[in-house]
């Protein structure tokens, strides 16, 4: 299935739009995030770090961190550790940092800006790594896969969270009524950006989840790769072990 759905249609590469769209988006998205999740996310961002905990990391990745939410939560859950934060955009990383130091996180969550597809980042140097809503907007996605892999010590487990399409009914038709029409218009209303909330609808239809996710993640040498429905298939958590 294709993953090239791209956010503006100008021409440029996915990774250059999706930049641009998250750099345009970045003063409005921990807002846009909570009101039009309900807070849903939480309980699976819970679950993940649950999971990860059980390994003890002391070096955690947060790629394609975002405003830092995910990785905040993991420092706080499991304090032993360090977190670094990579994200494509600036403007994210900048809105994350504010966080961090509002949290007086800075000793042990450190962001930058980064690109999945090419880490700046030594073979083997994390005991874990994870990714929430990011995958989905790499341009290569085996490519970022691959990068994710090469950077997490040997038995390391890594966690992929991406919306998935949910098939049961009525959660599927509520499910796109609000992705498709209520998300487009108050993601609109609220970032000023006209094509951001409905690229999301589109990238999460042309993405692949469930079994081509995980086997996605075994091409590229993850192994013991598992998937765990969230919320009636609106979500899904992968993982899978280095
Ligand atoms: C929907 S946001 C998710 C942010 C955060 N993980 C969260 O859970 O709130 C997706 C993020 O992926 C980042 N991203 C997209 N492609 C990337 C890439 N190739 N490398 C690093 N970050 C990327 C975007 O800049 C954006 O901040």
């Amino acid at each position: 299935m294709s993953t090239n759905v791209t956010p503006y249609q100008d021409g440029k590469s996915k990774k250059e739009q999706v930049e641009a769209m998250f750099d345009s988006v970045a003063w409005r998205y921990d807002l846009l995030n909570h009101l039009l999740s309900m807070g849903i996310d939480i309980g699976w961002r819970k679950k993940l770090i649950r999971h990860m905990k059980a390994y003890d990391p002391k070096h955690i990745l947060d790629m394609a961190t975002g405003t830092a939410d995910l990785a905040i939560m993991a420092a706080k859950r499991i304090p032993s550790a360090k977190v670094t934060g990579i994200d494509l955009s600036k403007n994210m990383i900048a809105e994350g940092d504010k966080k961090v130091i509002k949290k007086e996180l800075a000793d042990r969550v450190s962001l930058k800006v980064g690109d999945s597809e090419n880490i700046q980042e030594e073979d083997n140097t994390f005991d874990a790594g994870m990714v929430a809503f990011g995958v989905r907007n790499f341009e290569n996605l085996d490519k970022g896969l691959q990068e994710l892999h090469r950077v997490l010590k040997p038995g390391a487990p890594f966690y992929i969270l991406e919306f998935s399409k949910p098939t049961i009914f009525p959660v599927k038709q509520v499910f796109n009524l609000y992705f498709k029409a209520v998300l487009p218009i108050v993601g609109r209303l609220l970032s000023k950006d006209k094509s951001a909330y409905t690229y999301l609808y589109e990238s999460v239809q042309a993405f692949p989840d469930y079994d081509q996710m995980k086997a996605r993640m075994e091409g590229v040498g993850f192994k013991d790769c598992k998937w765990e429905s969230l919320s009636f298939g609106i979500c899904c958590l992968y993982r899978g072990i280095k």
